[in-house]
């Protein structure tokens, strides 16, 4: 048999190409490749890549051009550029560095071992189509290898929101939903392999709408109580959602259904109406609090995490003290903030932008206020029982580290226990990123 080739794949962004980067480390199972841990050993390169800030975007070019020491070592080393900016940029990706050889978009990557075969001929391989095929139906099915408890399952792709800064309706297309059936199937199996907690992944996951087994339409709610019936399944997540897709039963499903933990993303960008409209989103600061005021009346002990954009175009001192006002209200327990990026061909691009200095200036107090809360909220579970997902050995002997069912990360002695085990924790201490505590009964 000939010697297996040796790919490395490295993710950049959001957990749906960490999914993606999975799924093609498989495809390429298929055409002969094992992953490897490193660029130095590989055969192949593969950076997916994420487009949704420059930052981001440049630097993929960053590290193409640490790979041209490789190349020149080994000639027949080939690389890739696969998601996003593969997406956004296509063939100027090649004209722009000529190391690469292959530029593949995220809903062509089923294609990649017909690419690769392309590359071994000499030629080049370029593909950012949305085809008619899903990827989904012409991926083989998963590899039975075991993993670890806690996975990631794509059930939604795209957007038709078009928010005014964003580029992700351009480079993953449209909003599409796989089939329930499809969904349930590849859960069964992560299940069979030793997964237990699944988050289900999309870019606008509460705008699902999949087919059901009878033809007709599932909502994101009645995926769930789907998978809730799942043996050997303990927990279940969904991210990332839009306020104005929060249906009644997705709502009423945080009160009802046990295993859908209490955890959710909602993002809000901006709690200035003025901005928010400017920004093409669709709700107000004002419909965003009653609709958490709602979620919590079902759920009391929600935990709440967001997406905030500072310095976004014509953003005001006033407009974005509403937005320090917001959090002071709605308290997140979670939350990620940026300065707003420029993105050509959005419409927000056109628009006056706010004096760089200024902006970052309003990023750091967001982030001392947000900072603030989330200290505060992983304070308060000092003395409380939490159960916990053990995912994997911690850095002192016999101490484990895995999640609660609120996302912190928990340090606990079990020396007994395994990955996989739910352990039941007596919080003792917090700390900057984690907390730590003991396990009860034991
Ligand atoms: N600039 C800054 N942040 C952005 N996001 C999306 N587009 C931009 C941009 N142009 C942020 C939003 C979104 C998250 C995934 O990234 O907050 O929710
Ligand atoms: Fe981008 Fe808005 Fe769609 Fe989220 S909802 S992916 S921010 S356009």
């Amino acid at each position: 048999m000939a010697e297996p080739k040796k790919l490395y794949i490295k993710t950049y962004g959001c957990q749906m190409n960490v999914y993606d980067s999975e799924r093609m480390a498989e495809a390429m199972g298929s055409a002969g490749y094992t992953e490897v841990s490193s660029a130095d050993e590989a055969d192949m390169i593969l950076l997916n890549t994420c487009h949704i800030r420059e930052k981001a975007a440049e630097k993929v070019y960053s590290e193409l051009g640490r790979f041209r020491d490789l190349k020149d070592a080994k000639p027949d080393l080939k690389i890739g550029v696969a998601g996003c900016v593969a997406q956004a940029e296509g063939a100027e990706i090649m004209r722009r560095q000529p190391l690469v050889d292959l530029v593949v978009g995220p809903q062509s990557y089923h294609r990649l071992p017909q690419m690769e075969a392309k590359l071994r001929q000499g030629g080049t391989a370029l593909d950012t189509d949305f085809p008619e095929e899903s990827k989904f139906e012409k991926l083989k099915r998963r590899p039975k290898a075991p993993r670890g408890p806690a996975a990631f399952l794509t059930v939604q792709e795209g957007c038709d929101k078009f928010c005014a800064f964003c580029v992700v309706p351009y480079t993953r297309g449209a909003e599409a939903s796989r089939p329930a059936a499809r969904v349930i199937d590849e859960a069964k199996d992560l299940v069979e392999r030793g997964v237990r907690e699944i988050t289900l992944l999309g870019q606008n996951v509460n705008a699902y709408h999949g087919a059901g087994p009878k033809g007709d339409d599932w909502s994101l709610a009645r995926l769930i109580w789907a998978l809730n019936d799942i043996d050997g399944l303990e927990r279940i997540r969904f991210t990332t959602s839009h306020p104005n897709d929060m249906g009644e039963d997705l709502i009423e499903a945080h009160g009802t259904c046990a295993k859908l933990m209490p955890y959710l993303h909602l993002p809000v960008q901006s709690g200035s109406d003025r901005i928010l409209k400017r920004m093409n989103r669709s709700h107000t600061a004002d419909s965003y609090i009653r609709l958490i005021e709602r979620i919590r009346a079902a759920r009391p002990d929600l935990l709440l995490s967001g997406d905030f954009i500072v310095g976004f175009p014509e953003e005001t001192e006033a407009d974005f003290q509403a937005t320090l006002d917001l959090i002071e209200e709605v308290r997140y327990g979670q939350a990620y903030s940026f300065k707003y990026s420029t993105r050509p061909g959005t419409p927000a691009a056109e628009r006056v932008q706010v004096d760089g200095a200024e902006a970052t200036e309003r990023l750091q107090r967001l982030q001392a206020l947000l900072t603030r809360q989330q200290r505060e909220i992983q304070q308060a579970m000092v003395g409380r029982d939490l159960d916990v997902l053990l995912e994997r050995a911690g850095r002192q002997p016999g101490q484990m580290v895995g999640k609660s069912q609120y996302l912190h990360a928990v340090h606990v002695t079990a020396p007994d226990a395994a990955p996989g085990d739910m352990a039941r924790v007596r919080v003792q201490e917090s700390g900057a990123n984690s907390l730590g505590g003991v396990l009860i009964g034991a």
